[in-house]
């Protein structure tokens, strides 16, 4: 039988027996509408749901019948998509190109549980940084933990790109309720010094923590900003060096350039290579996550992750909700051709959501290679995007309802507000129903005729509909839910990755234009001509910027 991985690579996806069945019952119900599915299945909108863990998926709303789903939990079954679940939960090395294990389910794996990595349980080191972040936070969050002139702490800056930038701002922005108002969050991540002077212009160095927060501690936006960070603090505070200590702490796997940087490792926060970037907010690259809202409340989103990783590792397919949100992302990609999905919260908290879900989603599955190394002949990763609701209904869903693509949407909504303010939580949810309802049933030339439209104005006022859509709805927004919609995507684009058999954990991809721009660098900054040797066009913009810049 081999392992999960070699059973994946064995045979290509468009030959498996289950591909085959899809693609031909695409044909039969691709025309098939929306109006017509529920006219025939009065209650779709009852039976095409999942509930778990608090979490309620509608899928009705998308183009499938019965069929299509055993289909697609036979596709899953024939990608080996249990097994490969089970490799993932059991610490196997299954981002195969980098030879690692893929245990963000470990970092919130209850104590007293063991997954083992390379002979060692896991689940002891995790608990322990934990522990150590939670004596931290609580130290900062105290003022117990002083700068170096003996002020208490009032400013957390994280500094970090990609995932250890993501997560922590997503987190942040989204558990703001929870959050201690009377300190100030803020992260730098983009090399551009505007990102840099803009967080740091109001703020006094004395009263400043900064969370150095990178994997590989070698990052060049991170590590530029952290030294601007350490001239910008040393100026303010005597140029003492002893100063950093009190004011520099280090989220990273990598001791020895932490200690190169000249951050005490005392103050370093650990995390394993198992871990990958866009999967790290829950480890310790969530420190400042854990300074805002406070350790309970940091462990209250772990439990709700681990519930999620739970039911996801043991729920039937036909009832499992980030299988069938993966699957429904793949019967949309690769038999209807869509190219992208929406993702639509309807709460402010969550605006860096989408935001967060495009690395998640694009750094995993954006791979145009399988396991096997083999060139894929169908599309991979789609592209995410969105905004939060009501927001992006006044600019883009116009093309989302009457454009000429496909583009499935993830409307994601809360039953209870965290800010009850007048009538407009109600508003907001109407809203939430009401576009949904128009993406999948639209208004047909009759029923514009029939409001007095005239016979010229009608093709402008008609919505074919027929645009499907997946409905989340989750009680409340709190640490817990939010962990728990977090893993419902990882696990999907977990679930999507498995079946188009690729490496959903490398991310080779960012790797050229890095190196790229360590040539250019020099040839930027150097103060004599430099021999330029790269094609006419770029050579043509270093030498127009050098012509130009101060
Ligand atoms: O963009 C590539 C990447 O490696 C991401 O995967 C990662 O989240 C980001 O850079 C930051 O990396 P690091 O945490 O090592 O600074």
């Amino acid at each position: 039988m081999g392992t999960a991985v070699e059973r994946v690579t064995n045979t290509p996806l468009p030959e498996r027996q289950a591909w085959k069945n899809l693609e031909h019952h695409y044909a039969s119900v691709k025309g098939l509408h929306l109006r017509q599915l529920f006219a025939e299945q009065p209650d779709r909108g009852k039976k095409m749901t999942a509930k778990a863990v608090g979490i309620y998926l509608d899928f009705s709303k998308n183009r499938i019948t019965d069929e299509t789903l055993k289909l697609l939990v036979q596709l899953a079954e024939e990608c080996g998509l249990r097994e490969h679940i089970d490799s993932m939960f059991r610490g196997e090395k299954i981002n195969i190109t980098e030879n690692r294990a893929v245990l963000h389910v470990a970092l919130r794996a209850p104590a007293g549980t063991s997954i083992v990595v390379d002979g060692q349980n896991v689940v002891p080191e995790v608990h322990a940084v934990l522990q150590k972040m939670t004596d931290f936070s609580n130290r900062v969050r105290t003022g117990e933990w002083k700068g170096h002139t003996g002020k208490r702490i009032r400013n957390v800056i994280n500094i970090g790109i990609g995932g250890s930038d993501l997560g922590p701002v997503m987190a942040y922005e989204a558990l703001k309720h929870y959050s201690e108002r009377s300190m100030t969050f803020r992260f730098i991540s983009n090399v551009d010094g505007t990102d840099f002077a803009e967080a740091v212009r109001d703020l006094d160095a004395s009263e400043t923590l900064f969370i150095v927060s990178s994997k590989t501690f070698t990052t060049l936006e991170t590590m530029t900003n952290a030294q601007a960070a350490r001239a910008w603090a040393l100026a303010a505070l005597g140029n003492d060096p002893k100063s950093i200590a009190k004011h520099f702490v280090a989220v990273s796997t990598n001791a020895k350039e932490v200690a190169k940087f000249g951050i005490d490792t005392a103050n370093m926060f650990e995390f394993w290579d198992w871990v990958g970037g866009r999967y790290s907010m829950d480890s310790a690259i969530g420190l400042s996550t854990m300074i805002a809202i406070g350790p309970d409340n940091f462990r209250q989103m772990l439990n709700g992750m681990h519930e999620m990783d739970e039911h996801f590792r043991t729920a039937p397919f036909e009832q499992n909700l980030p299988a069938l949100m993966g699957l429904l992302t793949v019967w949309y990609s690769n038999f209807f051709g869509s190219e992208t999905v929406a993702v639509l919260p309807y709460e402010q908290y969550l605006k860096r959501f989408p935001a967060y879900l495009q690395q998640l989603t694009m750094e995993s599955n954006g791979k145009h290679v399988t396991l096997a190394g083999n060139q894929v002949t169908y599309q991979t990763g789609p592209i995410y995007w969105g905004e939060p609701g009501t927001n992006g209904q006044h600019s883009f869903y116009q093309l989302i309802h009457q454009g000429t693509r496909l583009i499935p949407c993830d409307f994601i909504a809360f039953m209870k507000t965290l800010n009850p303010v007048g009538r407009q939580h109600d508003l907001l949810m109407a809203n939430v129903f009401a576009q949904a309802e128009a993406l999948a049933f639209g208004k047909t030339a009759e029923q514009v005729k029939a409001e007095g439209t005239p016979d010229w104005l009608v093709p402008h006022r008609v919505f074919e509909g027929n645009r499907p859509s997946n409905t989340i709805l989750v009680e409340r927004l709190t640490p817990s839910s939010l962990g728990k919609l977090v893993a419902l995507y990882e696990h999907s684009v977990f679930t999507q990755g498995t079946i188009w058999g690729i490496d959903s954990f490398d991310q080779w991809g960012v790797e050229l234009g890095k190196v790229l721009a360590q040539r250019i660098i020099p040839e930027l900054e150097s103060p004599g001509e430099p021999k330029l040797q790269h094609d006419s066009s770029t050579n043509t913009l270093i030498e127009s910027y050098r012509s130009q810049k101060e």
